[in-house]
């Protein structure tokens, strides 16, 4: 018992020093995204659905729109605008037809996620995004941040063309 402490103490202090050792300075912004800093928020897959959505066109995907506790109370409650602490995460997947459950039932109708494609992140924090409505944006692929600026360009000048009342969100909470 004493001897898996004591293990578990030095284990910890040497991922802690590893840890320190192998960052090289501005490895904590390569997790972060262009422009605003934001990161893939964790634990952001064991949110509750606000809502779903499907894009045609060339996107094709079906996604699901995920909140923090803040942006779940404050959807449930219709506080607008949100309020600073909110976190909507967008996950998004191909959107395919699922041979395996069409053959089960001889009917070409199931459609289901294929891989993953991208995740969108949107922070609220009036302070420190007072540029683009108090909204900080990222894009993740595979984990990682997408590092085009002109990309989080794009997020607020679309989002913009949200109904004004919606406070730049366009994903209405699904019952
Ligand atoms: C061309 C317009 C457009 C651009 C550019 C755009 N969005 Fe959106 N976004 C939408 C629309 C429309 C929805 C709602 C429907 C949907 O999910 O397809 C949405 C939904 C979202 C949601 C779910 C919450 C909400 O606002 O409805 C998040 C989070 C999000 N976008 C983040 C981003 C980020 C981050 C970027 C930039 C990397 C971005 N968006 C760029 C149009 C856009």
């Amino acid at each position: 018992m004493k001897w898996t402490t004591h293990c578990a103490a030095v284990a910890t202090a040497m991922f802690v020093v590893t840890s320190l050792c192998l960052s090289p300075a501005g490895r904590a912004d390569d997790a972060a995204s262009p422009v605003f800093g934001v990161r893939l928020p964790e634990g952001y897959r064991d949110w509750r659905v606000i809502s779903v959505a499907h894009e045609a066109g060339s996107l094709n995907d079906i996604r699901a729109i995920l909140g923090n506790d803040i942006a779940v109370k404050a959807y449930r409650e219709g506080t607008r605008p949100f309020p600073d602490g909110t976190i909507i995460a967008r996950v998004a997947w191909k959107y395919v037809p699922s041979d395996e459950n069409n053959a089960a039932f001889g009917q070409a109708q199931s459609f289901v996620p294929g891989p993953a494609t991208n995740v969108q992140v949107s922070v609220k924090d009036s302070k420190s995004y007072a540029d683009t409505g108090g909204w900080g944006y990222g894009q993740f692929e595979g984990g990682k941040p997408n590092p085009s600026e002109a990309l989080m360009k794009t997020c607020f000048d679309c989002h913009t063309r949200a109904n004004k009342a919606y406070d730049f969100v366009f994903t209405h909470y699904a019952p």
